[in-house]
């Protein structure tokens, strides 16, 4: 097993601060056995969505895996196309049956389309009930948090945002953290089109410690008290990024990275789909 912390969520449920992104992962056998060899290399959390359509190939991993599902952690995601059209229900029941579980560890709001409050009380019901054993949101701006908190709901346990070294949070990480909403990093590398692994000053601290610029950058999050999900099909890349347990960073790598930060996304911003004007 790997030397990852537990973190506690607000209702006392323990969700592992490392995991295994399969955004991108094709359907199919590259995300089975990208969840396969993460789960022999000692992940213990998956984070999937029903956008990615691969939820049946995570469960298959599992399955292939032969680690029981008790073990392991399951984040899925409400589709943006499930909050608009009002399938709430329909939603989170195609994520059960698609992963093949009577129950998700963590379910999220993939994105705060308009009528999210309503979807929120969907999953509250299916939080009560059993099936989701956590529920969070994504790429919520404060604005949508505070909508949340008038409507007297349950607090999100997590909100999943974009976070990087170049998109460091400075506002919104604290304004979460302060409720104790957990910050889960999405693109954690910077994601596909922006990887931040090669920066010079990323490399320089990997020589330092002997460590790529992939691990620096991961346990960068780790040591920011944020729960990470960096993506991989590549099985020498799943074991790479997992080997981070064994070193921390320093103030002076920390102030480096610190000083990264340009505050600028690489992908979608929240502001697409409840103000499509900004996006
Ligand atoms: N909630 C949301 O809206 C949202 C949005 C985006 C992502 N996410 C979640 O966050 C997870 C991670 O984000 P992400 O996939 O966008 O980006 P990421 O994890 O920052 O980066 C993934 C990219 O880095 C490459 N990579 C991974 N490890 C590497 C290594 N050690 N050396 C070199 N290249 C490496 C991957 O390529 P290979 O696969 O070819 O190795 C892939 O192109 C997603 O998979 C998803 O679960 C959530």
């Amino acid at each position: 097993m790997l030397d990852y912390q537990m973190i506690t969520l607000n209702n006392g449920v323990e969700i592992p601060q490392f995991g295994l992104g399969v955004f991108r992962s094709e359907v199919g056998t590259e995300t089975s056995d990208a969840v396969r060899w993460a789960l022999e290399a000692g992940y213990r959390h998956i984070d999937t969505a029903m956008m990615y359509r691969n939820e049946a190939d995570v469960a298959r991993g599992i399955r292939e895996s032969g680690v029981p599902r008790n073990e392991i952690f399951i984040t899925s995601k409400l589709a943006v196309q499930s909050i608009a059209d009002r399938k709430f229900e329909e939603g989170v029941e195609s994520s059960l049956a698609a992963l093949k579980t009577d129950y998700i560890d963590l379910y999220l709001l993939h994105w705060p389309v308009t009528n999210f409050a309503d979807a929120w009380r969907t999953l509250m019901k299916y939080y009560e009930q059993g099936a989701l054993r956590a529920i969070g949101v994504s790429n919520f701006q404060v604005r949508h948090l505070q909508k949340l908190e008038a409507e007297g709901l349950v607090l999100p346990a997590v909100n999943q945002i974009e976070l990087h070294p170049s998109f460091q949070q400075r506002e919104l990480k604290p304004y979460c953290e302060e409720r104790n909403i957990r910050i889960e990093a999405w693109s954690p590398l910077g994601g596909r089109d922006f990887l931040l692994i090669d920066r010079p000053e990323i490399q320089k601290i990997a020589k330092k410690h002997g460590k790529t610029g992939a691990q620096v950058i991961i346990r960068w999050h780790l040591d920011t008290g944020n729960i990470v999900i960096p993506k991989s099909v590549k099985k020498n890349r799943i074991v790479e990024n997992a080997q981070v347990f064994d070193f921390h960073l320093d103030a002076e790598d920390l102030a480096t990275i610190a000083a990264m930060d340009t505050n600028q996304r690489s992908y979608w911003s929240p502001d697409r789909w409840d103000e499509p004007e900004k996006k």
